[in-house]
């Protein structure tokens, strides 16, 4: 799992002693295409970083994004403590590294890289979403 995360940018400056303590919790699901993974409005209480494959962003009836290889999503909720502000459906068969709210919000306070980055990105999406 170590190597898996070094290949994955999110994770990748990460020293090893943090690397190791999130392998242990840190889990790798499968998808298939058309599967939808939560919908807005539900509450959030994990994060993804997508390892392979695709999914989209969908508010009300619309697709506002797609997020492919590398891309992180549902990190908004946990964030906000609020809920999903959007629905996510796999578009094409997906890996992904499922993190939970503790580990993610531990991820946060301890890494500063991985905090300014998701920061720029949630600030980004939610003016998009304006
Ligand atoms: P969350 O609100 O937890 O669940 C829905 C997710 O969709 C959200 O976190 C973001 O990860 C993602 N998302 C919302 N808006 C956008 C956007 N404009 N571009 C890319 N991803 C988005």
């Amino acid at each position: 799992m170590i190597q898996i995360l070094k290949s994955i940018p999110f994770f990748a400056h990460l020293p090893d002693v943090d690397l190791e303590a999130i392998s242990k919790n840190v889990v790798m699901e499968y998808y298939p295409a058309g599967h939808v993974l939560f919908s807005e409005g539900d509450p959030g209480d994990k994060m993804y970083v997508i390892k392979s494959g695709s999914v989209e962003v969908i508010r009300g009836q619309a697709v506002i994004a797609e997020l492919g290889t590398d891309r992180f999503f549902g990190e908004m909720a946990l964030v906000s403590d609020g809920p999903r502000n959007a629905t996510i459906k796999v578009k094409t068969d997906a890996e992904l590294l499922v993190l939970t709210k503790d580990d993610f919000h531990h991820l946060l306070q301890t890494n500063p890289t991985i905090a300014t980055m998701v920061s720029y990105e949630v600030v980004k999406r939610v003016n998009q979403n304006d």
